[in-house]
């Protein structure tokens, strides 16, 4: 019943740690604790009833810990403040709550009609999550902080494992604020980048790419990368977070465009989250498909590696290799060549 009980309420568990992070009381205790529950009540404005559920649902799901009258952070969370994480944690319960929640409610029903029904849940009539993020500034930017965050959670093992020494154009397909493009052209001081991107988002695009101050090796092409021709002789061609959104009949499409953008010897890469083949995790995989089954575009999921290997050897790859990456997000990378004909 444990396992149970948690999933039944498991959205009460996320509400907990949303609260404990939106009203601060992770980092209130992170950098002043151990508080008395008066401390804590003085400190974030709130009613004596209202601490004390939240003090209740923090300690009892072990986000913060007591010890005698006094609260403190757990150890998880002051480790992760330590090493840079815990603003990348933030950022993802921020998109969970803002952005993926209500349409999540909508999971069974997309199953049924085998479509995304919790995108109603987002303003606007544009076809996908993207382009009605385009009309909501407040979204966009919550949207957007968070992938920055969840690919660098991961993205310093596609910089190490892609060796781009002999790679001088590289296209970057649905870059989002272009932070693979930005690791990548960091990394490798030769590399030329192209971004394409939405028209809706391409500015916010453009803007991250001068802040890094990379305008010169990185240039965004606003398009729609369905139905625009891709800027030919490419000698890599990169899908981040971006094989995960659509069916698997629209990859290989998107695929086949990549390969026709290649010279021979060129490179596809595909950097997402990737369940097994046994089809039966990991957990995080799992979990992480109600919301592509749900809310962005029509279909997605997280697939397994296979499936994007099939949509490979469809569009025409040749050699396929598989790099897991360590860490608890299920990211993986894919590499694979377009072979003499
Ligand atoms: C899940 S985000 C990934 C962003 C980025 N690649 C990353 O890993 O952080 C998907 C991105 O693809 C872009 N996108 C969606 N549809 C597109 C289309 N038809 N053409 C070009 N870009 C598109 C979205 O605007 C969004 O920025």
């Amino acid at each position: 019943m444990d396992r149970l009980s948690f999933i039944l309420f498991g959205h009460a568990a996320f509400q907990y740690l949303n609260a404990a992070c939106e009203l601060g009381l992770l980092d209130l205790l992170a950098e002043r604790g151990p508080l008395s529950e008066e401390e804590v009540r003085e400190q974030l404005g709130l009613q004596e009833r209202a601490c004390a559920v939240l003090l209740l649902g923090s300690t009892a799901l072990g986000l913060t810990v007591k010890d005698g009258s006094g609260y403190r952070v757990a150890d998880l969370v002051a480790s992760l403040r330590a090493d840079g994480t815990w603003q990348k944690i933030k950022d993802t319960v921020a998109f969970e709550q803002d952005i993926v929640y209500e349409g999540q409610a909508d999971f069974a029903e997309s199953l049924l009609r085998n479509t995304n029904v919790g995108l109603r849940r987002v303003p606007g009539d544009q076809p996908d999550l993207y382009q009605r993020l385009g009309g909501n500034p407040r979204l966009e930017s919550v949207f957007y902080r968070y992938m920055k965050s969840w690919s660098e959670l991961a993205n310093t093992h596609l910089v190490h494992t892609l060796d781009l020494t002999h790679t001088r154009r590289l296209l970057d397909c649905g870059g989002g604020d272009a932070v693979n493009a930005i690791a990548l052209a960091r990394h490798n001081p030769g590399l030329e980048v192209t971004v394409l991107e939405i028209p809706a988002s391409a500015g916010m695009t453009a803007a991250s790419v001068e802040r890094a101050g990379l305008s010169e090796r990185v240039s965004v092409q606003p398009c729609d990368m369905f139905a625009d021709p891709f800027p030919s002789g490419m000698d890599c061609v990169l899908f981040a977070h971006q094989l995960v959104i659509w069916t698997p009949e629209q990859n290989t499409a998107l695929l086949r465009k990549a390969h026709a953008a290649l010279a021979p010897g060129g490179r596809v890469v595909i950097f997402n989250s990737m369940s097994n083949d046994e089809g039966d995790g990991p957990l995080v995989a799992a979990l992480d498909s109600v919301y592509f089954a749900a809310l962005p575009a029509e279909g997605g999921m997280i697939y397994p590696w296979r499936v994007h290997e099939r949509c490979l050897r469809e569009a025409g790859f040749g050699a396929v290799e598989r790099f897991p990456v360590p860490g608890w997000t299920p990211h993986g990378i894919i590499v694979a060549t377009k072979e003499a004909p």
